[in-house]
């Protein structure tokens, strides 16, 4: 069997190392990087950090509008997948490569998988739930992670083509927490103790593109330093930018307690992550990732798809508001919370449960 999955950004190179390595002793793959993410501190660090396979084609399509960098990603990959007659397309999460590889199977057409199917925020505002729904009504195999996401498929009439698998980017951060711990210098690079600092990320569009967002955002994270000590906020490049534009980055420059850096590799953030004493974030990912930790998270968002992380105690809707993040931070204490369960996410087990479903499923098209 020959699998060809598309891959483009960060959080899509972890999800397919963990499925990656289950995958190549059972069939052959064919991995595409569309190029989505190409700067070496959001691609290059994690192929080598999680030992991913090099791709075997690179699409290099770059930044630019959704409309953009979607019809340069189906331009470039629609030929090639002709060429490479796969037998199965594996499409990870819900980032515009994930659509365009999506549709492109579809139209091919090439049984698509999803990994990561049945994801809602109930936000049609946000892009990515756009891509969600689409890839999802699209795929002919639909991997969920979650209990909530099997939910959501059957609610939108889906639920046949689903199989509850776990998540694999779960398995990578409970095989890869410890090693961080022990490797990662993060912590005496920036000064650091265990314990005494707060992290955080943001980079949705409704948080940065956004001037008044991101400028609400700001003053957050300097209420929060102020109060709470050192914020550490390792800056995706589209936030950096945004900062530039409006003249807010120099406000956070300028606080002692902020420390900006540029975006971690994989093992420094889960150091950071597994070492601070709460994580504010607009990152899906990274909710699941800090609770797995045991690390309190503020959730930069009005709502979130990983709701069992908010059901378990650890996680808080905040929004961009400051007296709420203030307030759920001193109220979230590691040690008062229940122990994480990591059989939520499958238990480490997600990257071989979605090959035996993709192999069990591909024996019966
Ligand atoms: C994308 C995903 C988002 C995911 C995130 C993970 C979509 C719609 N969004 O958001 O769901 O959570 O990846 O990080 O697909 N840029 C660089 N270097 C890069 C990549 C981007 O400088 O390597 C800058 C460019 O200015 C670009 C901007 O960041 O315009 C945004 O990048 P883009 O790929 O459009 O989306 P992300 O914000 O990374």
């Amino acid at each position: 069997m020959k699998v060809l999955t598309v891959v483009g950004n960060r959080p899509q190179f972890v999800k397919a190392a963990a499925v990656s390595r289950h995958l190549r002793p059972e069939a052959t793959e064919v991995l595409v990087h569309s190029g989505q993410h190409y700067d070496r501190a959001l691609s290059a660090v994690f192929f080598e950090e999680l030992q991913l396979p090099q791709p075997d084609h690179m699409l290099g399509v770059g930044s630019g509008s959704h409309a953009a960098q979607t019809a340069a990603t189906m331009e470039r990959l629609e030929p090639l997948v002709r060429a490479e007659r796969p037998d199965a397309m594996l499409v990870y999460g819900d980032t515009n490569t994930t659509l365009a590889a999506a549709v492109v199977g579809a139209k091919l057409p090439v049984p698509v998988v999803h990994v990561e199917a049945g994801m809602r925020s109930f936000d049609r505002s946000m892009p990515e739930e756009v891509n969600r729904i689409v890839a999802d009504s699209l795929a002919g195999l639909l991997l969920s992670p979650t209990k909530a996401a099997m939910r959501n498929l059957r609610a939108e009439g889906l639920g046949e083509r689903a199989r509850l698998v776990g998540d694999p980017m779960a398995d990578v951060a409970l095989e890869l927490g410890p090693v961080a711990d022990r490797r990662s210098p993060v912590l005496d690079r920036l000064g650091l103790q265990a314990g005494g600092y707060a992290v955080a990320t943001l980079h949705r569009a409704g948080n940065v593109d956004e001037p008044a967002a991101l400028r609400q955002a700001v003053h957050l994270f300097l209420a929060v330093a102020e109060r709470h000590g050192p914020l550490v906020l390792p800056l995706h490049p589209r936030t950096r930018l945004r900062l530039e534009v409006d003249g807010l980055g120099v406000r956070l420059e300028e606080n002692d307690a902020i420390i900006l850096t540029q975006p971690l590799g994989y093992l420094d953030f889960s150091c950071l992550l597994r070492n601070a004493r709460a994580l504010l974030t607009d990152s899906g990912g990274l909710q699941k990732e800090a609770y797995l930790s045991g690390t309190p998270c503020l959730t930069l968002r009005a709502e979130t798809e990983w709701v069992e992380t908010v059901e378990a105690g650890w996680n808080r809707l905040v929004g961009l508001d400051r007296e709420r993040a203030l307030a759920a931070l001193e109220e979230l204490r590691a040690d008062r919370l229940p122990a994480p369960d990591p059989a939520l996410y499958g238990g480490g087990e997600a990257g071989a449960g979605c090959v035996r479903a993709l192999l069990e499923w591909a024996r019966k098209v």
